[in-house]
Protein backbone atom coordinates (compact mmCIF):
# COMPACT_ATOMS: atom_id res chain seq x y z
CA UNK A 1 0.00 0.00 0.00
CA UNK A 2 1.28 3.65 -0.69
CA UNK A 3 2.54 4.92 2.29
CA UNK A 4 0.29 8.34 3.34
CA UNK A 5 1.30 11.47 2.79
CA UNK A 6 3.67 12.69 5.52
CA UNK A 7 3.95 17.10 5.80
CA UNK A 8 6.20 16.43 8.75
CA UNK A 9 9.66 15.18 7.12
CA UNK A 10 13.45 15.75 8.09
CA UNK A 11 16.57 14.10 7.69
CA UNK A 12 16.13 11.29 10.36
CA UNK A 13 12.25 10.39 9.28
CA UNK A 14 13.11 10.51 5.24
CA UNK A 15 16.14 7.95 5.87
CA UNK A 16 14.08 5.32 7.57
CA UNK A 17 14.03 1.73 6.71
CA UNK A 18 11.45 0.88 3.95
CA UNK A 19 9.58 -2.15 3.96
CA UNK A 20 9.86 -3.52 0.56
CA UNK A 21 7.99 -6.86 -0.34
CA UNK A 22 10.14 -9.72 2.18
CA UNK A 23 12.86 -7.23 2.39
CA UNK A 24 13.82 -4.54 4.95
CA UNK A 25 16.14 -1.01 3.03
CA UNK A 26 17.64 1.11 5.50
CA UNK A 27 16.65 3.53 3.57
CA UNK A 28 14.18 4.47 0.92
CA UNK A 29 17.14 5.56 -1.85
CA UNK A 30 17.24 2.98 -5.10
CA UNK A 31 20.41 3.03 -7.27
CA UNK A 32 18.63 3.30 -10.39
CA UNK A 33 19.58 0.98 -13.21
CA UNK A 34 22.59 2.19 -15.57
CA UNK A 35 24.02 -0.84 -17.81
CA UNK A 36 27.42 -0.74 -16.14
CA UNK A 37 29.23 -2.25 -18.97
CA UNK A 38 32.08 -3.85 -16.92
CA UNK A 39 31.33 -7.50 -17.44
CA UNK A 40 33.67 -8.10 -20.97
CA UNK A 41 32.32 -12.20 -21.05
CA UNK A 42 29.22 -11.61 -19.06
CA UNK A 43 29.98 -12.17 -16.23
CA UNK A 44 30.74 -9.82 -12.75
CA UNK A 45 34.52 -8.91 -12.35
CA UNK A 46 36.27 -7.14 -9.70
CA UNK A 47 35.48 -3.68 -11.13
CA UNK A 48 31.81 -4.31 -11.11
CA UNK A 49 31.48 -4.89 -7.63
CA UNK A 50 33.90 -1.85 -6.73
CA UNK A 51 31.30 0.35 -8.89
CA UNK A 52 28.62 -0.90 -6.76
CA UNK A 53 30.01 -0.72 -3.30
CA UNK A 54 30.71 2.84 -4.05
CA UNK A 55 26.86 3.47 -3.87
CA UNK A 56 26.32 1.36 -0.99
CA UNK A 57 29.36 2.78 0.59
CA UNK A 58 27.82 6.65 -0.44
CA UNK A 59 24.73 5.71 1.92
CA UNK A 60 22.21 4.31 -0.34
CA UNK A 61 19.55 1.42 0.56
CA UNK A 62 20.10 -0.81 -2.27
CA UNK A 63 22.05 -0.79 -5.33
CA UNK A 64 20.61 -1.79 -8.86
CA UNK A 65 22.91 -4.16 -11.07
CA UNK A 66 22.12 -3.77 -14.26
CA UNK A 67 21.62 -4.66 -17.07
CA UNK A 68 21.35 -8.78 -16.74
CA UNK A 69 20.03 -10.01 -19.97
CA UNK A 70 18.10 -12.94 -19.59
CA UNK A 71 19.42 -14.72 -22.37
CA UNK A 72 22.38 -14.05 -24.84
CA UNK A 73 19.75 -12.50 -27.21
CA UNK A 74 18.75 -10.17 -24.71
CA UNK A 75 21.61 -8.08 -24.46
CA UNK A 76 21.44 -4.58 -25.54
CA UNK A 77 24.51 -3.52 -24.82
CA UNK A 78 28.31 -4.30 -24.84
CA UNK A 79 29.30 -5.96 -21.23
CA UNK A 80 26.59 -6.92 -19.84
CA UNK A 81 25.69 -9.37 -17.17
CA UNK A 82 24.25 -12.75 -18.75
CA UNK A 83 22.19 -14.01 -15.72
CA UNK A 84 22.62 -17.86 -16.06
CA UNK A 85 23.68 -20.20 -13.39
CA UNK A 86 27.05 -20.61 -15.19
CA UNK A 87 27.85 -16.73 -13.75
CA UNK A 88 26.45 -18.34 -10.18
CA UNK A 89 30.29 -17.48 -8.72
CA UNK A 90 30.73 -14.33 -9.53
CA UNK A 91 27.13 -12.82 -8.81
CA UNK A 92 27.55 -14.70 -5.49
CA UNK A 93 30.78 -12.60 -4.71
CA UNK A 94 28.42 -9.08 -5.66
CA UNK A 95 25.90 -9.85 -3.40
CA UNK A 96 28.36 -10.85 -0.64
CA UNK A 97 30.19 -7.83 -1.09
CA UNK A 98 26.98 -5.37 -1.18
CA UNK A 99 25.69 -6.86 2.04
CA UNK A 100 29.47 -6.56 3.41
CA UNK A 101 29.24 -3.02 2.89
CA UNK A 102 25.49 -2.33 4.58
CA UNK A 103 22.97 -2.06 1.97
CA UNK A 104 21.01 -4.75 -0.63
CA UNK A 105 21.35 -5.31 -3.74
CA UNK A 106 18.78 -5.82 -6.91
CA UNK A 107 19.15 -7.63 -10.44
CA UNK A 108 17.38 -5.80 -13.55
CA UNK A 109 16.62 -8.77 -15.46
CA UNK A 110 15.45 -7.82 -19.05
CA UNK A 111 15.76 -8.81 -23.03
CA UNK A 112 16.00 -6.27 -25.14
CA UNK A 113 13.70 -7.16 -27.94
CA UNK A 114 13.93 -4.25 -30.58
CA UNK A 115 16.95 -2.39 -28.81
CA UNK A 116 19.29 -5.29 -29.54
CA UNK A 117 21.58 -5.14 -32.60
CA UNK A 118 22.76 -8.27 -34.08
CA UNK A 119 26.26 -6.96 -33.70
CA UNK A 120 25.95 -7.37 -29.76
CA UNK A 121 23.95 -10.60 -30.21
CA UNK A 122 24.80 -12.04 -32.92
CA UNK A 123 20.92 -13.08 -34.00
CA UNK A 124 18.46 -10.68 -35.79
CA UNK A 125 16.66 -8.65 -32.89
CA UNK A 126 12.92 -9.93 -32.09
CA UNK A 127 9.93 -7.71 -31.58
CA UNK A 128 6.27 -8.56 -31.30
CA UNK A 129 5.93 -7.49 -34.69
CA UNK A 130 8.04 -7.09 -37.83
CA UNK A 131 9.62 -3.72 -37.33
CA UNK A 132 12.61 -1.54 -38.57
CA UNK A 133 14.75 0.32 -36.53
CA UNK A 134 15.68 3.47 -37.40
CA UNK A 135 18.07 3.98 -34.75
CA UNK A 136 20.16 0.80 -35.52
CA UNK A 137 18.72 0.64 -39.34
CA UNK A 138 18.01 -2.58 -38.70
CA UNK A 139 14.70 -4.82 -38.95
CA UNK A 140 13.65 -6.76 -36.26
CA UNK A 141 11.78 -10.41 -37.17
CA UNK A 142 8.24 -11.12 -35.14
CA UNK A 143 8.79 -13.10 -32.56
CA UNK A 144 6.99 -16.80 -32.61
CA UNK A 145 4.72 -18.28 -29.68
CA UNK A 146 7.27 -20.67 -29.40
CA UNK A 147 9.31 -18.06 -28.36
CA UNK A 148 7.02 -16.44 -25.58
CA UNK A 149 6.71 -19.38 -23.81
CA UNK A 150 11.17 -19.95 -23.90
CA UNK A 151 11.66 -15.89 -22.88
CA UNK A 152 8.97 -16.63 -19.91
CA UNK A 153 11.13 -19.67 -18.77
CA UNK A 154 14.02 -17.42 -19.56
CA UNK A 155 12.92 -14.79 -16.80
CA UNK A 156 11.86 -17.32 -14.03
CA UNK A 157 14.98 -19.20 -14.29
CA UNK A 158 17.07 -15.75 -14.36
CA UNK A 159 15.13 -15.08 -11.54
CA UNK A 160 16.16 -18.51 -9.56
CA UNK A 161 19.45 -17.53 -10.49
CA UNK A 162 19.10 -14.41 -8.92
CA UNK A 163 17.60 -15.59 -5.82
CA UNK A 164 20.58 -18.73 -5.32
CA UNK A 165 23.53 -15.60 -6.43
CA UNK A 166 21.70 -14.28 -2.87
CA UNK A 167 20.27 -10.71 -4.33
CA UNK A 168 17.22 -9.38 -2.27
CA UNK A 169 14.99 -8.27 -4.93
CA UNK A 170 14.98 -8.59 -8.63
CA UNK A 171 13.82 -6.00 -11.47
CA UNK A 172 11.47 -6.89 -14.34
CA UNK A 173 12.64 -4.82 -16.80
CA UNK A 174 9.09 -3.76 -18.82
CA UNK A 175 9.99 -0.80 -19.88
CA UNK A 176 12.09 1.78 -22.66
CA UNK A 177 10.37 -0.29 -25.39
CA UNK A 178 12.81 -3.43 -24.32
CA UNK A 179 11.16 -6.39 -25.73
CA UNK A 180 8.15 -6.96 -22.54
CA UNK A 181 7.01 -3.18 -22.97
CA UNK A 182 7.32 -3.54 -26.87
CA UNK A 183 3.91 -5.95 -26.15
CA UNK A 184 2.56 -2.76 -24.68
CA UNK A 185 3.15 -0.43 -27.53
CA UNK A 186 0.58 -0.43 -30.54
CA UNK A 187 3.09 1.26 -32.15
CA UNK A 188 5.36 -1.90 -32.15
CA UNK A 189 2.53 -4.38 -31.53
CA UNK A 190 0.42 -5.39 -34.56
CA UNK A 191 0.19 -8.57 -33.62
CA UNK A 192 -3.51 -10.14 -34.42
CA UNK A 193 -3.35 -13.21 -31.33
CA UNK A 194 -3.89 -13.07 -27.93
CA UNK A 195 -0.95 -11.11 -27.44
CA UNK A 196 -2.06 -7.99 -29.77
CA UNK A 197 -4.99 -5.39 -30.05
CA UNK A 198 -6.97 -4.76 -26.39
CA UNK A 199 -4.06 -3.46 -23.59
CA UNK A 200 -5.80 -6.55 -22.15
CA UNK A 201 -4.07 -8.94 -24.39
CA UNK A 202 -1.03 -6.50 -24.95
CA UNK A 203 -0.34 -6.49 -20.94
CA UNK A 204 -0.15 -10.28 -21.48
CA UNK A 205 2.93 -11.21 -21.88
CA UNK A 206 3.81 -8.94 -19.18
CA UNK A 207 1.65 -10.93 -17.29
CA UNK A 208 2.60 -14.30 -17.48
CA UNK A 209 6.36 -13.53 -17.31
CA UNK A 210 5.35 -12.03 -14.02
CA UNK A 211 3.37 -14.73 -13.37
CA UNK A 212 5.95 -17.58 -13.83
CA UNK A 213 8.31 -15.37 -12.02
CA UNK A 214 6.09 -15.46 -8.94
CA UNK A 215 5.49 -19.20 -9.15
CA UNK A 216 9.47 -19.85 -9.33
CA UNK A 217 10.45 -17.95 -6.45
CA UNK A 218 8.06 -16.78 -4.02
CA UNK A 219 8.33 -14.68 -1.46
CA UNK A 220 12.00 -15.27 -1.44
CA UNK A 221 12.79 -11.84 -2.84
CA UNK A 222 11.41 -8.88 -3.65
CA UNK A 223 9.61 -8.13 -6.84
CA UNK A 224 10.09 -5.38 -8.96
CA UNK A 225 8.66 -4.22 -11.54
CA UNK A 226 10.10 -1.04 -14.21
CA UNK A 227 7.47 0.32 -16.33
CA UNK A 228 7.13 2.91 -18.51
CA UNK A 229 4.40 5.26 -18.35
CA UNK A 230 4.61 6.67 -21.11
CA UNK A 231 6.83 6.24 -24.72
CA UNK A 232 7.35 9.50 -25.96
CA UNK A 233 6.46 8.51 -29.10
CA UNK A 234 3.32 8.96 -31.52
CA UNK A 235 1.48 6.01 -31.75
CA UNK A 236 3.02 4.26 -28.58
CA UNK A 237 2.13 3.75 -24.93
CA UNK A 238 0.76 6.45 -22.82
CA UNK A 239 -0.98 7.32 -19.40
CA UNK A 240 -4.26 5.87 -20.97
CA UNK A 241 -3.22 2.49 -21.15
CA UNK A 242 -0.13 2.16 -18.70
CA UNK A 243 -2.43 2.85 -16.00
CA UNK A 244 -4.56 0.03 -16.81
CA UNK A 245 -1.28 -2.21 -17.12
CA UNK A 246 -0.19 -1.17 -13.72
CA UNK A 247 -3.81 -1.80 -13.02
CA UNK A 248 -3.68 -5.58 -14.02
CA UNK A 249 -0.20 -6.17 -12.80
CA UNK A 250 -0.76 -4.64 -9.40
CA UNK A 251 -4.25 -6.85 -9.18
CA UNK A 252 -2.23 -10.19 -9.48
CA UNK A 253 -0.43 -9.18 -5.91
CA UNK A 254 2.94 -10.35 -7.21
CA UNK A 255 4.26 -6.71 -7.61
CA UNK A 256 6.14 -5.61 -4.97
CA UNK A 257 6.75 -2.21 -6.17
CA UNK A 258 6.64 -0.15 -9.53
CA UNK A 259 9.43 2.02 -10.49
CA UNK A 260 7.51 4.41 -12.65
CA UNK A 261 9.86 5.23 -15.86
CA UNK A 262 9.57 6.85 -19.41
CA UNK A 263 11.02 7.20 -22.82
CA UNK A 264 12.18 4.39 -25.06
CA UNK A 265 15.45 3.09 -26.19
CA UNK A 266 14.13 2.18 -29.53
CA UNK A 267 13.55 6.30 -30.07
CA UNK A 268 13.24 9.71 -29.20
CA UNK A 269 15.89 8.46 -25.99
CA UNK A 270 16.40 11.98 -25.11
CA UNK A 271 12.27 11.98 -23.94
CA UNK A 272 14.08 9.51 -21.05
CA UNK A 273 17.06 11.33 -19.97
CA UNK A 274 16.31 15.40 -20.64
CA UNK A 275 18.84 17.82 -20.65
CA UNK A 276 21.84 18.12 -23.09
CA UNK A 277 21.59 15.84 -26.52
CA UNK A 278 25.24 14.60 -26.74
CA UNK A 279 25.81 14.10 -30.25
CA UNK A 280 29.18 14.18 -30.50
CA UNK A 281 29.42 11.50 -27.52
CA UNK A 282 26.70 9.02 -29.70
CA UNK A 283 28.88 9.83 -32.92
CA UNK A 284 31.86 8.52 -31.35
CA UNK A 285 29.91 5.12 -30.66
CA UNK A 286 29.78 4.37 -34.76
CA UNK A 287 31.91 4.10 -37.42
CA UNK A 288 32.06 5.57 -41.19
CA UNK A 289 29.33 6.13 -42.96
CA UNK A 290 27.03 5.93 -39.52
CA UNK A 291 29.33 8.38 -37.68
CA UNK A 292 27.98 10.82 -40.39
CA UNK A 293 24.52 9.73 -40.16
CA UNK A 294 24.46 10.36 -36.48
CA UNK A 295 26.36 13.84 -36.72
CA UNK A 296 23.56 14.91 -39.98
CA UNK A 297 20.43 13.09 -38.04
CA UNK A 298 21.64 12.14 -34.42
CA UNK A 299 19.40 15.02 -33.50
CA UNK A 300 15.99 14.25 -34.59
CA UNK A 301 16.33 10.47 -33.80
CA UNK A 302 17.22 11.35 -30.21
CA UNK A 303 15.05 14.09 -30.37
CA UNK A 304 15.46 17.71 -27.61
CA UNK A 305 14.04 17.77 -24.39
CA UNK A 306 14.89 20.53 -21.54
CA UNK A 307 15.96 19.53 -17.95
CA UNK A 308 13.12 19.63 -15.03
CA UNK A 309 14.01 18.48 -11.63
CA UNK A 310 11.52 15.92 -11.14
CA UNK A 311 10.41 15.02 -14.29
CA UNK A 312 7.89 12.45 -14.03
CA UNK A 313 6.59 13.68 -10.97
CA UNK A 314 3.17 14.56 -12.76
CA UNK A 315 2.92 11.32 -14.84
CA UNK A 316 4.15 9.28 -11.77
CA UNK A 317 1.17 11.14 -9.45
CA UNK A 318 -1.20 9.27 -12.28
CA UNK A 319 -0.61 5.68 -10.63
CA UNK A 320 -1.47 6.52 -7.19
CA UNK A 321 -4.87 6.03 -7.33
CA UNK A 322 -4.40 3.22 -9.65
CA UNK A 323 -2.10 1.45 -8.19
CA UNK A 324 -3.57 -0.38 -5.19
CA UNK A 325 -1.04 -3.15 -3.56
CA UNK A 326 2.22 -2.49 -4.67
CA UNK A 327 4.50 0.34 -3.51
CA UNK A 328 5.36 3.14 -6.16
CA UNK A 329 9.40 4.42 -6.69
CA UNK A 330 10.10 7.38 -8.25
CA UNK A 331 12.73 8.31 -10.36
CA UNK A 332 13.72 10.99 -12.81
CA UNK A 333 15.30 14.06 -11.94
CA UNK A 334 16.41 13.49 -8.43
CA UNK A 335 19.06 15.26 -7.62
CA UNK A 336 18.68 16.69 -4.17
CA UNK A 337 17.22 16.02 -0.39
CA UNK A 338 14.54 18.53 -1.30
CA UNK A 339 13.87 16.68 -4.38
CA UNK A 340 13.56 13.19 -1.96
CA UNK A 341 11.23 15.20 0.69
CA UNK A 342 8.56 15.76 -2.17
CA UNK A 343 8.92 12.20 -3.47
CA UNK A 344 7.76 11.37 0.36
CA UNK A 345 5.39 13.83 0.71
CA UNK A 346 4.08 12.79 -2.07
CA UNK A 347 3.59 9.90 -1.49
CA UNK A 348 6.22 7.82 -2.98
CA UNK A 349 7.44 4.61 -0.98
CA UNK A 350 11.00 5.36 -2.16
CA UNK A 351 12.98 6.65 -4.70
CA UNK A 352 15.43 5.71 -7.27
CA UNK A 353 18.42 7.99 -8.62
CA UNK A 354 20.80 7.59 -11.71
CA UNK A 355 23.04 10.24 -13.08
CA UNK A 356 22.82 11.90 -9.53
CA UNK A 357 24.45 9.03 -8.24
CA UNK A 358 26.76 8.40 -11.11
CA UNK A 359 28.32 11.78 -10.03
CA UNK A 360 28.10 11.65 -6.39
CA UNK A 361 28.30 7.81 -5.41
CA UNK A 362 28.21 9.38 -1.69
CA UNK A 363 25.42 11.97 -2.29
CA UNK A 364 23.26 10.19 0.56
CA UNK A 365 25.59 10.53 3.03
CA UNK A 366 26.39 14.37 2.08
CA UNK A 367 22.82 15.14 2.26
CA UNK A 368 22.67 13.41 5.65
CA UNK A 369 24.97 15.95 7.04
CA UNK A 370 24.08 18.94 4.26
CA UNK A 371 20.82 18.49 3.17
CA UNK A 372 20.23 22.02 1.96
CA UNK A 373 23.29 20.82 -0.35
CA UNK A 374 22.64 21.02 -4.79
CA UNK A 375 23.27 17.91 -6.32
CA UNK A 376 26.58 18.30 -8.93
CA UNK A 377 24.73 16.61 -11.92
CA UNK A 378 24.20 18.64 -14.02
CA UNK A 379 22.40 16.35 -16.81
CA UNK A 380 25.38 16.78 -19.52
CA UNK A 381 24.34 13.41 -20.75
CA UNK A 382 28.19 12.54 -20.99
CA UNK A 383 27.08 9.07 -19.38
CA UNK A 384 24.81 8.23 -21.75
CA UNK A 385 27.43 6.86 -24.86
CA UNK A 386 29.38 5.64 -22.06
CA UNK A 387 27.53 2.62 -21.68
CA UNK A 388 29.17 1.17 -25.09
CA UNK A 389 32.73 1.06 -22.61
CA UNK A 390 32.30 1.18 -19.14
CA UNK A 391 29.38 3.40 -17.44
CA UNK A 392 30.78 6.80 -15.90
CA UNK A 393 30.30 9.89 -15.13
CA UNK A 394 32.82 12.32 -16.94
CA UNK A 395 33.47 14.74 -14.28
CA UNK A 396 33.99 11.57 -11.89
CA UNK A 397 37.60 9.52 -11.43
CA UNK A 398 36.71 6.26 -12.28
CA UNK A 399 36.47 5.12 -8.85
CA UNK A 400 36.41 1.31 -10.45
CA UNK A 401 39.12 1.09 -12.61
CA UNK A 402 40.12 -2.71 -10.93
CA UNK A 403 40.06 -5.88 -12.97
CA UNK A 404 37.46 -6.50 -15.41
CA UNK A 405 38.60 -10.52 -15.56
CA UNK A 406 35.50 -12.71 -14.95
CA UNK A 407 34.96 -13.44 -11.22
CA UNK A 408 33.46 -16.84 -12.23
C1 LIG B 1 24.37 5.79 -18.37
C2 LIG B 1 22.98 5.33 -18.16
C3 LIG B 1 22.67 3.97 -18.36
C4 LIG B 1 21.36 3.52 -18.14
N1 LIG B 1 21.07 2.18 -18.25
C5 LIG B 1 19.84 1.72 -17.92
C6 LIG B 1 19.57 0.33 -17.89
O1 LIG B 1 20.43 -0.51 -18.10
N2 LIG B 1 18.30 -0.05 -17.60
C7 LIG B 1 17.32 0.85 -17.33
O2 LIG B 1 16.19 0.46 -17.06
N3 LIG B 1 17.56 2.17 -17.33
C8 LIG B 1 18.80 2.62 -17.60
N4 LIG B 1 19.06 3.96 -17.54
C9 LIG B 1 17.98 4.88 -17.13
C10 LIG B 1 18.03 5.17 -15.63
O3 LIG B 1 17.76 4.00 -14.88
C11 LIG B 1 17.01 6.24 -15.25
O4 LIG B 1 15.75 5.72 -15.60
C12 LIG B 1 17.23 7.57 -15.95
O5 LIG B 1 18.60 7.92 -15.98
C13 LIG B 1 16.44 8.70 -15.24
O6 LIG B 1 16.83 8.81 -13.90
P1 LIG B 1 17.87 9.97 -13.40
O7 LIG B 1 17.26 11.30 -13.77
O8 LIG B 1 17.95 9.77 -11.91
O9 LIG B 1 19.17 9.77 -14.09
C14 LIG B 1 20.34 4.43 -17.76
C15 LIG B 1 20.69 5.78 -17.54
C16 LIG B 1 21.97 6.22 -17.75
C17 LIG B 1 22.28 7.67 -17.49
Amino acid sequence: MMDRKDNNLTVETIFQPVQLGPIVLRNPIIKAATSEGRSPEGKVTQALIDFHRGFIEGGIGMTTLAYCAISKEGFAAPGEILMVKENMGGLKKFTEAMHEAGGKASAQLGHAGPVATKKITGVRPIAPSRFFNLTSLQTCRAITLKEIEQIKVQFADAAEVAVEAGFDAIELHFGHLYLVSSFFSPWLNKRTDQYGGSITNRTRFAKEILLAVKERIQDRLAIIVKLSMDDGIKGSIWLDESTETARILDETGAVDAFELTMGSSVSNQMYLFRGETDIDGMAATQKGIMKLGVKWFGRKILGEYPYKDLYMLESARQFQTVVKKAKLILLGGINNFEHIAIAKQEGFSLVAMGRALLREPDIIQKMRTHPYKTGLCIHCNKCMFSVYSTTNCVFTKDYATTSQVALG
